[in-house]
């Protein structure tokens, strides 16, 4: 699904954020990028999303070189790849209602098709009391949650969140991780970064990243 080929990230000529990282994820894997804060987890999730540019090596999603596709091409993988921003991109003058539908609605699903959808994912996560709340006045965890509404409603096969727990408490955490599994099992490859281990960890693959350099893998049990 993922290939990443001898990439290295390079900003400003100076800053090395990623250093000669291979890495292969496939299909229906679920991949816990865990690493320090600066060890480039940000930085190789928009490699894979086509949001930066590798320095040096390439990035092959679902065997495709990122870097040389096509609008329409690039557009296509977009649309089945699910991405949870670190900072949620959520557009805060909108409703919570407003920001999850629009994905859908840029899908030209019907009306019908994206109100009972809406409603079901906000259910989901805990959000339905808030619907026609604008994004902006949602507290932080709420702010991620509905970020990853965002980035799941379309039914994406391949799911990037980045530190998708970083506003959640214990509790909340735990509930996502929950959910983060149900998604695996339905079928949807997953690369999570976050900089915190979690007990679950047992059950998915972990790849280590400290520096830009990956420097540890465990498999999934
Ligand atoms: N657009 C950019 N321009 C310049 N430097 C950048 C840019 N993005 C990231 N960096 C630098 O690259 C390095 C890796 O950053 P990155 O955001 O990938 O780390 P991270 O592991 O996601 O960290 P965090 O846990 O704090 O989110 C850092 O030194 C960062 O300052
Ligand atoms: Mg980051």
């Amino acid at each position: 699904m993922i290939i990443l080929d001898n990439v290295s990230k390079v900003y400003h000529e100076t800053v090395h954020a990623l250093r000669d990282v291979s890495l292969h994820v496939e299909k229906g894997e679920f991949c816990f990028l865990l690493g320090p804060s600066g060890a480039g987890k940000s930085t190789l999730l928009k490699l894979i999303f086509g949001l930066e540019h590798p320095s040096q090596g390439s990035v092959y999603v679902k065997n495709r070189n990122v870097e040389i596709l096509e609008r329409s091409q690039r557009q296509a993988l977009r649309r089945h790849t699910g991405f949870v921003f670190q900072d949620f991109r959520l557009i805060d003058d909108w409703t919570v209602y407003s920001n999850a539908a629009s994905i859908l609605e840029i899908q030209g699903k019907s009306h019908v098709a994206i109100r009972s959808r809406v409603w079901r994912m906000l259910k989901w996560v805990g959000l339905q009391h808030k619907v026609y709340e604008r994004a902006g006045n949602l507290s932080g965890g709420e702010r991620q949650r509905l970020a990853l509404v965002r980035a799941i409603i379309g039914d994406p096969d391949l799911l990037l969140a980045d530190e998708p727990f970083g506003s959640l408490d214990d509790e909340m955490t735990r509930y996502m991780m929950n959910m983060f599994f149900k998604l695996h099992k339905k079928g949807m490859t997953i690369v999570l970064a976050s900089h915190r281990e979690d007990p679950l960890l047992d059950y998915v693959r972990v790849l280590r990243l400290e520096r830009g350099v990956l420097i540890s893998e465990k498999d999934g049990t």
